[in-house]
C-alpha cells in the first residue's frame, strides 16, 4: 500500500475512490481514507483531521504513522504548505523537500523510541527523503523545484521577522509546522518517504510587512496538481 499525507489546503483528495476508515493504534485512533476500486492501493491521511481541526503542535503524529504501517503502507508522500524564505520556492510554486531543520523545541511526541520496551534507537537522518521516490516525482513533473530546506517551527503562531531572518542564516528555504516531526517518524517506522512543499505566502518580513496568503482558488489548483502527481507516481510503483 502507498499513502498520501495531506495538510493545509489538502485536507481532502477529490477524485480518490475511498472509504472513510478508523484505524486503532497503541497511540490512539486515526481517521483516514482507504482507496477502493481503481485506487485500492492508496491511502489518504489528512494529518489535521478531515475537518482540519487539529493544530500542528497537537497532531498525533505517532498514531498517524503507525496507522499507515498497520495498513501495510511501505511508501508515502507528504504534502506541506510552507511560507517562502528564499527565492528557491516562491509562492504558488511546488517543489520536493531535500532536508529539514527542526526548531519545534522538543515538546512534541516526536519519536517511537522512548526507552524500555520501545527501545532506544538513534535512526540515521542522512537520507530522510527517499532519493528514488523523490526522483520519480521530479521525473514525472519537470516543473517542480528540486530540493529545498524546510524549517519546522512548533506553531500554531506564525514567526516573527527576526525568527525568519535567523532561519535564513541557518540555511532554510521555507518554513512550515509539520514536516520534520512527520518525516522523522516515517523514517523511524521504516517507510520510504518523500515530500512536496508548496508555498502559500512569503514568510514574515520577507516581502513587505504583512504576511499575505495566496487565494483559495490557487490553492485548489495546486492541490489538484499535487494529488494527481502523487497518485501517478505511487500507483506506478
Ligand atoms: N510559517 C509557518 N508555517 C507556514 C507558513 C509560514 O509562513 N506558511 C504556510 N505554513
Amino acid at each position: 500500500m502507498k499513502a498520501i499525507i495531506g495538510g493545509t489546503g489538502v485536507d481532502t483528495l477529490p477524485g480518490l475512490q475511498s472509504e472513510k476508515t478508523m484505524v486503532a493504534t497503541q497511540y490512539g485512533d486515526v481517521e483516514l481514507f482507504v482507496g477502493t476500486g481503481k485506487d485500492a492501493s492508496l491511502v489518504f491521511l489528512p494529518r489535521h483531521g478531515s475537518e482540519h481541526s487539529v493544530p500542528p503542535h497537537l497532531i498525533n503524529y505517532r498514531a498517524n504513522i503507525k496507522a499507515l504501517v498497520s495498513l501495510g503502507v511501505d511508501e508515502a508522500i507528504g504534502i506541506y504548505a510552507v511560507g517562502s524564505i528564499t527565492d528557491l520556492l516562491k509562492p504558488e510554486q511546488i517543489g520536493t523537500i531535500s532536508d529539514f531543520i527542526d526548531v519545534t523545541g522538543g515538546g512534541r511526541q516526536h519519536t517511537f523510541f522512548t526507552g524500555g520496551s520501545e527501545q532506544v534507537r538513534h535512526v540515521s537522518m542522512d537520507r530522510v527523503f527517499d532519493p528514488a521516490l523523490t526522483e520519480a516525482l521530479l521525473q514525472e513533473d519537470p516543473s517542480l523545484v528540486r530540493g529545498g530546506i524546510y524549517c519546522c517551527t512548533n506553531g500554531p503562531r506564525l514567526e516573527t521577522p527576526a525568527e525568519i531572518r535567523s532561519y535564513r542564516i541557518l540555511g532554510a528555504d521555507y518554513v512550515g509546522m509539520t514536516c520534520a516531526t512527520e518525516a522523522s517518524l516515517a523514517v523511524e517506522a521504516g517507510l520510504r518517504f518523500a515530500a512536496l512543499a508548496y508555498s502559500i505566502n512569503w514568510a514574515a518580513g520577507v516581502e513587505g510587512s504583512e504576511v499575505a496568503f495566496i487565494g483559495d482558488a490557487m490553492i485548489k489548483q495546486l492541490r489538484s496538481k499535487m494529488t494527481r502527481l502523487c497518485t501517478q507516481v505511487l500507483t506506478r510503483r
